[in-house]
């Protein structure tokens, strides 16, 4: 079975409770139910992971992508400022999808830059939790096309 991280960057571990007029009011642990639930049907497995830290998500990516087939990630605000985080995924063989709640590109024009979607095969943005969904389908896609390249 092939393992796909599923991670989330600062305050995201809010949601529900943080501006749900842009969020919405799921919890982050109802939008993981909803992806394995999702898996399930599917041959993936999921290891789920959210920091408030910029160190550990990236300590998180070097140690679990050697293990892993593919990535969904929110990197909430570092989308925005975060070399680091796109180097260390920038570093990455494997698929990797980024996914946002909101549609940045209708918010702030800080939230229009993003650092790190140029290091993934794709963005998906502002569908709420269904980004997350439409992410991972994307991503099982990918891997089952790369793997037939092997
Ligand atoms: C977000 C958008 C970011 O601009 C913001 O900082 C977040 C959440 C989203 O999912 O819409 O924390 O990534």
């Amino acid at each position: 079975m092939k393992t796909i991280l599923v991670i989330h960057g600062p305050n995201l571990n809010w949601l529900g409770k943080r501006e749900s007029a842009i969020y919405g009011r799921q919890t982050l642990e109802e939008i993981n139910t909803l992806l394995q639930k999702f898996a399930k049907t599917s041959h993936l497995s999921l290891l789920f992971y959210q920091s408030n830290h910029e160190g550990d998500l990236i300590d998180y990516i070097q140690k679990q992508a050697e293990k892993s087939a593919g990535i969904i990630i929110n990197p909430g605000a570092l989308t925005h400022y975060s070399y680091a985080l796109r180097d260390a995924l920038g570093a990455l063989h494997i698929p990797i999808v980024e996914v946002h709640l909101s549609n940045i590109y209708s918010r702030e024009s800080f939230r229009h830059t993003s650092v790190t979607a140029a290091v993934c095969r794709g963005q998906i943005s502002g569908f709420g939790k269904d980004s997350y969904l439409l992410g991972l389908q994307i991503l099982e896609k990918l891997i089952q096309q790369e793997g037939k390249k092997k």
